[in-house]
């Protein structure tokens, strides 16, 4: 699906947090356990260090401090929500959803809350939908939260999933504003791909069986990124009457290096518009984008006016991308 922005109708992003864990995994300590190397993993996917959470922390853990720092940015308290979508694959349990275990350590006692799961696109999706329902008046203020902790479904044994991801969270939240903010969003599927990346014992079709573990075919989701990064944010632009050379900031998915140059190349972004942060956090799925939102906050990118395309990709398989026109002011202390 694809569509322009509500016409007269402005919602942005009014604050951004996020929190990663203080471990610090690097690819020689990941050689420990699989036959790989520090060389390997830089060449084939950029990655040199990745967070991982501790036993004791699930999302929520994450979530947490990262809807703290996004809600003090926005200058509003958890009470003032009332939408929280959280995005992830990895939630702490089936039921209850994170996002309401979230609300309820937040004081967000009147909020609508509830997961959404797309893959590492889930942030995609939510801040889409967030909008939508902020847009048609449904919900006044809303809490995206975008996160995984997916160290805890890797194959410790598979070298060729382990070396890829890291754990960490985002968080944003959406008002209606009075300047121009989201120009527009798309969103696909294509579930044929569904078995390139999948959990396979994670639901009522083998609750039984003992595949707990992610299973993915990295050349087939490779070629399927490579593709969507460039297709999805191509329409986008078409239909929101913009091209490339309008975009100040580029914040793809940050799953491998490699893509992200693919990508880059391909939609003809010069390389200093684009944010990457693989290199230190490995694909961290649905806290990807917000952590690479934030981090190019941090370097001074993120002003108001400036025109931000945001593309994700993964599981399901599933794509999806949003433009915004970045309302709010670079704060002069980074919130953690
Ligand atoms: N260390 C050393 N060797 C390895 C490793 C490793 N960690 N992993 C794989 N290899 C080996 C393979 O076994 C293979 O050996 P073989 O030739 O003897 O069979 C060789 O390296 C080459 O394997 P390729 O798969 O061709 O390597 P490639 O250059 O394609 O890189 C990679 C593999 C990094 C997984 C790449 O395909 C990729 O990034 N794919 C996309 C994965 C991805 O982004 N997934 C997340 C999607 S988002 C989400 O929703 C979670």
């Amino acid at each position: 699906m694809i569509g322009a922005a509500h016409p007269g109708v402005e919602v942005s992003i009014t604050g951004l947090g996020t929190y990663v864990p203080d471990r610090v995994v690097t690819n020689d300590e990941l050689a420990q356990h699989v036959d790989t190397s520090d060389e390997w993993i830089v060449a084939r996917t950029g990655i040199h260090e990745r967070r991982m959470a501790s036993d004791e922390q699930a999302l929520s853990d994450l979530a947490l401090p990262a809807s703290l720092a996004a809600l003090a940015d926005a200058g509003l308290g958890g009470g003032d929500i009332d939408l929280l979508i959280v995005a992830t694959v990895t939630p702490d349990m089936a039921f209850p959803s994170t996002a309401a275990i979230l609300a309820d350590r937040l004081g967000a006692a009147d909020a609508a809350a509830y997961d959404l799961a797309a893959g590492c696109t889930g942030f995609m999706y939510a801040i889409a939908q967030a909008y939508g329902m902020v847009a048609a008046g449904l919900a006044h203020r809303a809490l995206v939260v975008g996160g995984d902790v997916l160290s805890k479904i890797l194959d410790w044994s598979d070298r060729s999933t382990l070396v890829l991801f890291g754990d960490g969270a985002g968080a944003v939240v959406l008002e209606r504003v009075s300047e121009q903010g989201f120009l527009g969003f798309e969103l696909g599927a294509d579930g044929a791909g569904g078995r390139s990346l999948w959990l396979p014992g994670s639901g009522s079709r083998a609750f039984d069986k003992q595949e707990k573990y992610v299973i993915m075919n990295g050349r087939e989701v490779f070629r399927f990124a490579t593709r969507v990064l460039v297709q999805s944010a191509e329409e986008l632009m078409e239909q929101c009457g913009i091209t490339i050379d309008d975009v100040d900031v580029y914040v793809p998915h940050q799953a491998n290096v490699r893509i992200i140059d693919h990508a880059t190349k391909k939609l003809g972004v010069p390389s200093e518009r684009v944010v990457v942060n693989v290199d230190r956090y490995g694909n961290t799925s649905s806290g990807s984008i917000p952590l690479a939102l934030a981090d190019a906050r941090a370097e001074g990118r993120l002003r108001p006016g400036r025109l931000v395309l945001m593309t994700g990709m993964g599981a399901g398989l599933t794509w999806g991308s949003a433009l915004i026109r970045w309302t709010k002011e670079t704060p002069m202390k980074e919130t953690p």
